[in-house]
């Protein structure tokens, strides 16, 4: 059956770093707070100079250079992200300029904010699988920075920035063995920015508004089911899983969704203490760190899940 693998991983974390210690002197939060009600530790923060298609770049070559293949053998570019660099054109087609490539395939961006990754990667594994494309760039990045309200401490301790990707190949065996996607926009307010521009001028707030405790239930609930989902599609027992990777919020979201797929912590992958929740960059930054420090193995089975804004959820299912 034609399928999909990941033949390349990259990431890239802006080089500003901004610790719970130095956030506890701009507002009334600690470090103690932030560690215990969060697990990070620290998060990236982009310069002014840049925009998320440059994090994207340094993440995208990485994974490109890791494939052992140039930017010219991408003919598909699939980027998530919530902070694309304008309204249009897309980051994707801006990151595929900057990647040197000319009349190329398809690129396009994702839109499910910290799903957005899962998505992009379940997208471009059936356009991979179906032969609409060779050889696929999947991208997660995100400047979260500038949409977050700096005095709120509700929102502000939590994100951070960055970019992870990945390249997807045709291949004879899974690969991507089974995605599954889901969304309810009725849940839309509790994560959102609902500014926009409108005549000229942005209308309504332009910074993150979230109901913490309402996505903090939202999240563990679905997480856990779309992982089910995905086994069962598999028929593979929960134990069969050798590594899950979350979006990476909250150590405690993570670790509930652990508990209830009765898999032990020592499966997480955790990059959240870190650079923070950076949306739809977490997943493929977590999973480039663990491919390279060799913990994901050959053979090995690998559970992505993300959850956000819209709402949005899924899960995609890879045997390495
Ligand atoms: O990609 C998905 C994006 N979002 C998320 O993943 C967020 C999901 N939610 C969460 O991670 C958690 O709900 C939070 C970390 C946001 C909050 O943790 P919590 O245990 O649910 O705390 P809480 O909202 O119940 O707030 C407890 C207290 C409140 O004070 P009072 O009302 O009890 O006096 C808050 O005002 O903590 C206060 N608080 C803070 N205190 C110090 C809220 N933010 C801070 C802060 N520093 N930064």
């Amino acid at each position: 059956m034609p399928a999909s693998r990941i033949a390349g991983t990259g990431r890239y974390l802006p080089a500003e770093v901004l610790t719970n210690e130095a956030l506890a002197r701009r507002v009334d939060t600690s470090d103690e707070w932030i560690r215990t009600r969060t697990g990070i530790l620290q998060r990236h923060i982009a310069a002014a100079d840049e925009a998320t298609s440059d994090l994207a770049l340094h993440a995208s070559r990485e994974a490109i250079a890791a494939a052992g293949m140039q930017p010219s053998d991408i003919d598909l570019i699939v980027l998530a992200t919530a902070t694309p660099d304008m309204i249009f054109p897309s980051t994707a087609c801006i990151l595929q300029d900057k990647l040197g490539i000319r009349n190329g395939g398809a690129a396009l961006d994702v839109g499910a904010v910290c799903s957005g990754f899962v998505y992009a990667l379940a997208i471009a594994d059936k356009m991979v699988a179906s032969g609409a494309a060779r050889n696929a760039l999947v991208v997660g990045a995100e400047i979260y920075s500038r949409i977050l309200d700096w005095n709120d401490r509700g929102t502000c301790v939590l994100f951070g920035d960055g970019a992870g990707a990945v390249v997807l190949l045709p291949s004879d065996a899974p690969g991507i063995v089974t995605s599954h996607l889901h969304a309810d926009g009725s849940h839309r307010g509790i994560l959102c920015v609902p500014g926009h521009v409108h005549n000229g001028q942005v209308t309504g707030t332009p910074y993150l508004h979230m109901d913490g405790s309402a996505v903090f239930k939202f999240a563990v609930k679905v997480l856990a089911d779309v992982a089910h989902e995905a086994l069962a599609a598999a028929d593979l027992p929960a134990e069969r899983i050798d590594w899950v990777i979350p979006h990476q919020a909250n150590i405690r979201i993570m670790d509930a969704t652990m508990k209830k797929l009765y898999l032990p912590h020592e499966r997480l992958v955790v990059t959240v203490d870190l650079h923070g929740n950076t949306s739809a960059a977490s997943i493929p930054m977590a999973l480039d760190v663990a491919v390279r420090d060799g913990r994901i193995r050959k053979g090995q089975h690998v559970m992505m899940l993300g959850v956000g804004g819209g709402f949005t959820w899924g899960s995609v299912l890879v045997k390495w």
